[in-house]
């Protein structure tokens, strides 16, 4: 046998090596959510309409805009690291021209059904994910691109926050909204734009376990 291994050997060699950093790099990918620590609060303004839609499509009259669709996992646990099942996720944000559907708050009961759209509540699997499909909100006022959330599981702090566009992050646009300051790197959320033209994002959120 030669001492040198053959050209064949190595390219399986170097082949099955860049296999196994490929998919170390899914498992990080995947893992990423994890890795953030407890998910920042911030306020729910001026729009948030208790009682929500139990939907997880929220552009329920097919309002204009480019087509968005945010998921990711719900964690929770005393390490921060659980996924959560049945987590009650509830997202709200404007619409491509800045408005709220109602532009107000209160009770769903206050308002039409035809005044109410991209408001829902959705829950987590039993691997603590979620989905929302929606359109991409538009900016409104000195406020960066939002979406607003509340999230609600058993034996964890119930959540108020809203998340933000990573392009936006460190332009003048982050730096004249005072509403939300020190955002954690994970609520800047990063949206590729897939082949059938969604805005598609992921973000993962971390809830604090009650003592
Ligand atoms: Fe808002």
């Amino acid at each position: 046998m030669s001492a040198h291994p053959t050209p064949s050997y190595r390219r399986r060699v170097l082949g099955s090596l860049a296999a196994g950093t490929l998919l170390a790099g899914v498992a990080r990918a995947h893992a990423a959510g994890a890795l953030c620590g407890p998910t920042g609060s911030s306020t729910a303004g001026p729009f948030y309409v208790r009682n929500a839609p139990q939907t997880t499509q929220i552009n329920r009259h097919g309002l204009p805009g480019t087509p968005m669709q945010v998921s990711g996992t719900i964690y929770g646990g005393t390490d921060g690291r659980q996924p959560l099942a049945g987590a009650v996720i509830e997202i709200w944000h404007c619409d491509a021209a800045g408005q709220y559907h109602p532009n107000g708050s209160g009770e769903l009961a206050d308002y039409l059904a035809t005044d109410v759209d991209l408001r829902g509540i959705g829950l987590s699997d039993a691997e603590g994910r979620y989905r929302f499909d929606s359109i991409v909100p538009a900016h409104y006022g000195n406020r960066r691109r939002h979406i607003h959330w509340r999230i609600v599981a058993p034996g964890h702090r119930p959540l108020v926050t809203q998340s933000y566009w990573l392009e936006e992050k460190g332009t003048a646009r982050e730096r004249r909204d005072f509403v939300d300051r020190n955002v954690e790197d994970c609520r800047w959320v990063r949206f590729d734009t897939d082949a059938a033209g969604v805005a598609v994002g992921r973000f993962d959120i971390v809830l604090v376990a009650l003592a």
